[in-house]
This record gives structure tokens, C-alpha cells and sequence, in this order.
């Protein structure tokens, strides 16, 4: 019998008045789009073929490990041969073989506003004009900055970084300096970047390849990591009272998105703010992937819970390699050269990556964006989930704003543990057949998806109709 859950943790759904049925904003280039689309819905289906991919990726191993530059792209845990893409634009992307895909990675969280948007290329080709790095203050470091603070409610100073790892590295050491202690309670599942004292139960690549631990990292570096099962209180609070005095940080996903797609239970977010409150350590959220996704001020906003740490990469980097820590004041003021937390960065603040940022913050402030967002992943999510109760699969899922996950198990899935309960051979099996209609997952079941204000209520449409083609093959 077929099963299926869904946890839509719908917000705002009433949708504004103002808000165009429409996603796609003149910047979308919706005539460019929309030609494009037709082209490739012209295409026999039958002609896909990945040859050309094929070829480039068999040389690329030559010439990188495994063929790749993060481990997850490489379709390990999918299986068949990874596409090399050549273009994208709004949801839509083409590999090297000329084959057209709906895109639900969004080069994993940036393209939140759609790839290639009109208006960010436009500003980046104006900055780039005056330079493309100038390892030096620069006025749009302010105004991104100025937007960060004014968005993001527990952040009243801000460091920009290079990469979502760099504000891990960044905040954990910014923790252990404020607090004075060493220990940091992480949960099991949740990616924080590939810098040593995470790589302890990470959820992502890590977990994608099966990995328990990375050789390489020394003992040292993990002995201070505890770990706890994501939506368990009682672990924490037990780790708290085992360790008193020691513990300097909390720091989580408050959705996960690094195991597949997990919401925190009701109450599990506003406990780990007590708890860490009564032991004098400090609360870090890990936005680098719902923030500015979730909500415009991030699931801080959303939930209603005020971290004393954030971590931000991805969206405010507009598709350029960005990150950023920040948090209260007083803490804050412990980073060098304000303090004596060393930290630094030779691209930190880049012009471009500043512009490409500024643009994609501007767009989704715009009114309706994320009830936009809501919508549609909403239309996603529930299609998919009613199209494997049609087809006689186990099914569940859920989705938060433009932010999404399904598993091939029951459910409910509260832990990285539950989402290990998936069929992950059915999994790869649709996967592959998905890219064969022309949609574009995450390839791995233990990674969310994401959508976009360029995805369509027609992208949605075909890719429900694909899936349930798919699942009647399953
Ligand atoms: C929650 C979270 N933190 C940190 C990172 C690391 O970011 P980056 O890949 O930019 O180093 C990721 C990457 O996906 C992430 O999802």
C-alpha cells in the first residue's frame, strides 16, 4: 500500500494581491526563456544522450579527483554518468549534449532568484568594469552589509568570507574565544563545511559517500565535536549536564538540509535556546543555506528564535563564492583587527561577489517573493507526493518557502537516522529516470532541493507529470 506524508510548513499563505501569477520579473528574460523551452520541448525525446558529457567527465578524471571539484557532483550514490553543464538561465539549465533540464539544485541554494538573472549580470559587468578585486575597503561591502544587518534579526555586525566553510571555521573560533571554552555540541547529519572539528557525523558529501569520518583529520581537532541526534533534546541537555562549564556552542541547521530536507520539531529550536541561555554558550545557526531562503531574515525569522551566531554563504553571494558571519555586537567586536580573534581573507569582500549580492537581496524584497516561493513548492512537493500515492510508493515530504525535500519511507523523518530508513536504491533508480524527463535533483537522497521566483507554475506541471511517468516505472 501506498503511503505518503506531507509536513508542508506552508507561511504565509495568503497570497498579496500585488503578487504576478507570473515569476518571472522582467530580469528573468522571459522571451530568451521561454524560446528555449520550446526549442527543447520540440526535441524527440529519445535523443537524450550524454556523450558529449561522458567524454568530458572520463577526461576530467584525469585531471581531478574523481572528476570533480565537490565530491556530490560526481553521482556516486546515483550511479550513470554525471552531466556537464553548459548553460543556465532562470530554473532552466542545458548540459554539453545540448539536453535541457529543470534545475531544483540551483547550483545548490544561490540561484534562489534564478540563474543568470538580467539584473545581476548587469551589475556585475558595471563593477567589473572598475575592477575585478581590490583587496581593500569598498563601498559596496557597506551596502551589503548595511542589507545583511537590517535583514538578518541576530546580526549587528558582519564579516564577509569566501565560502560557507570559512564562516564555520570562523564563527566556531569566534565562540571558543568569546566563551573562553572548547567544546561545541554539533547534531548528527547537519554539514557545516569541510573544516576539521565538523567533519564528525556531517551530513552532505559526507554522508552521500557513506563516509563515517575523513582520514586526515586529526583526533585532536574532533575530541571537543559532541554530537547529538537532530530534534533530541534530551541528548543535549544530557551533554550539558556531562560537560558543565565546557560546552561554548550549539551550532545547527535549524532546517536541516544537509540530510535531505528535516524540520525542527515544534519547541526543539526555542529548547536549545533555553538550554544554551542557562549554560552561558551560545546559540549558531548555520544559515548558509536558509538564509535568505527560508525567509528574508532566514529561519531565524521564520521560527521566531534569535541566535547569538549566524552563518551566511550561498544567496548573499549571488552565484559568486561568498560567506559571512555575524552576530551581536559584543561578540562580534572579538574579531580582529575590532579584537583579538585572528581571522582574515585576501578575497574577503569581493566587489563582484558584493554586487552579484546586492542585486539578489533587492529582487527577493521584493513583495510576494517568498510567498511566491511558497506557492510553488508547495505545488511541487504535494504533486510528487500525491503522484507516488497514485503509483503505489512509499512516500514522504516536506517543504519550507523555496526550500524541499522528499524520502522514498514512510516517514516521518525528525533525524538523519529516519532519513536513512529511504530506499535509496529506488531513490537512484528515479533520479536517473528524472534526468531522462528533464528535471534536475540534488543527486543524492540526502540533500534538499531548492526552487526559485524564476520556477514557473508550467515547470512545476511538467515535473509532476515526469515524476509520476517515472514512479509508474519504479
Ligand atoms: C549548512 C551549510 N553550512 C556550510 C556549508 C559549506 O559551504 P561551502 O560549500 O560554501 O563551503 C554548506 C554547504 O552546502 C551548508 O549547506
Amino acid at each position: 500500500m501506498a503511503s505518503t506524508t506531507l509536513v508542508g510548513l506552508s507561511w504565509r499563505s495568503n497570497v498579496s494581491p500585488g503578487l504576478s501569477s507570473s515569476p518571472c520579473s522582467s530580469q528573468c528574460s522571459p522571451r530568451r526563456v521561454s524560446s528555449q523551452i520550446n526549442m527543447a520541448i520540440s526535441v524527440d525525446k529519445k535523443k537524450f544522450t550524454l556523450q558529449k558529457s561522458e567524454e568530458i567527465f572520463n577526461a576530467a578524471k584525469d585531471l581531478m579527483p574523481g572528476g570533480v571539484n565537490s565530491p556530490v557532483r560526481a553521482f556516486k550514490s546515483v550511479g550513470g554518468q554525471p552531466i556537464v553543464i553548459d548553460s543556465v538561465k532562470g530554473s532552466h539549465m542545458w548540459d554539453i549534449d545540448g539536453n535541457e533540464y529543470i534545475d531544483y539544485v540551483g547550483s545548490w541554494g544561490p540561484a534562489i532568484i534564478g540563474h543568470a538573472d538580467d539584473k545581476v549580470l548587469a551589475a556585475l559587468a558595471e563593477t567589473m568594469t572598475k575592477g575585478t578585486s581590490f583587496g581593500a575597503p569598498c563601498v559596496l561591502e557597506n551596502v551589503l552589509a548595511e542589507m545583511v544587518i537590517s535583514a538578518v534579526p541576530s546580526i549587528e555586525m558582519v564579516r564577509f568570507v569566501n565560502s560557507g566553510t570559512e564562516a564555520c571555521m570562523g564563527v566556531l573560533r569566534l565562540a571558543r574565544a568569546f566563551t573562553g571554552r572548547q567544546k561545541v555540541i554539533k547534531f548528527e547529519g547537519c554539514y557545516h563545511g569541510h573544516a576539521d572539528p565538523f567533519l564528525v557525523k556531517a551530513g552532505s558529501g559526507v554522508a552521500t559517500l557513506g563516509l563515517p569520518d575523513s582520514p586526515g583529520v586529526p583526533k585532536a581537532a574532533t575530541i571537543d565535536t559532541l554530537t547529538s541526534p537532530f530534534n533530541d533534546v534530551s541528548t543535549v541537555e544530557n551533554l550539558f549536564e556531562s560537560n558543565r562549564g565546557e560546552i561554548a556552542a550549539i551550532i545547527l541547521e535549524p532546517v536541516v538540509g544537509n540530510s535531505g530536507f528535516i524540520a525542527p520539531k515544534p519547541g526543539f529550536l526555542n529548547a536549545l535556546r533555553q538550554i544554551t541561555k542557562e549554560n552561558g554558550a551560545l546559540l549558531i545557526f548555520d544559515e548558509v543555506m536558509t538564509g535568505f531562503r527560508l525567509a528574508y531574515g532566514g529561519a531565524q525569522e521564520y521560527f521566531g528564535i534569535t541566535p547569538d551566531l549566524t552563518t551566511l554563504g550561498k544567496i548573499i553571494g549571488g552565484g559568486l563564492p561568498v560567506g559571512a558571519y555575524g552576530g551581536r555586537r559584543e561578540i562580534m567586536e572579538m574579531v580582529a583587527p575590532a579584537g583579538p580573534m585572528y581571522q582574515a581573507g585576501t578575497l574577503s569582500g569581493n566587489p563582484l561577489a558584493m554586487a552579484a549580492g546586492i542585486q539578489t537581496l533587492k529582487r527577493l524584497k521584493e513583495p510576494g517573493s517568498y510567498q511566491y516561493l511558497d506557492e510553488v513548492t508547495g505545488e511541487l512537493i504535494q504533486g510528487i507526493l500525491d503522484a507516488g500515492k497514485r503509483t503505489g510508493h512509499q512516500l514522504c515530504g516536506s517543504y519550507i518557502s523555496g526550500m524541499f525535500g522528499f524520502f522514498f519511507t514512510e516517514g516521518p523523518v525528525y533525524s538523519f537516522g529516519d532519513a536513512k530508513k529511504s530506499d535509496l536504491a529506488k531513490f537512484a533508480r528515479f533520479y536517473r529516470g528524472m534526468l531522462e524527463e528533464g528535471v534536475y535533483f540534488a543527486p543524492s537522497q540526502f540533500e534538499a532541493g531548492f526552487s526559485s521566483l524564476a520556477h514557473s507554475k508550467e515547470d512545476i506541471k511538467r515535473t509532476v507529470e515526469a515524476a509520476e511517468r517515472v514512479f509508474q516505472q519504479l
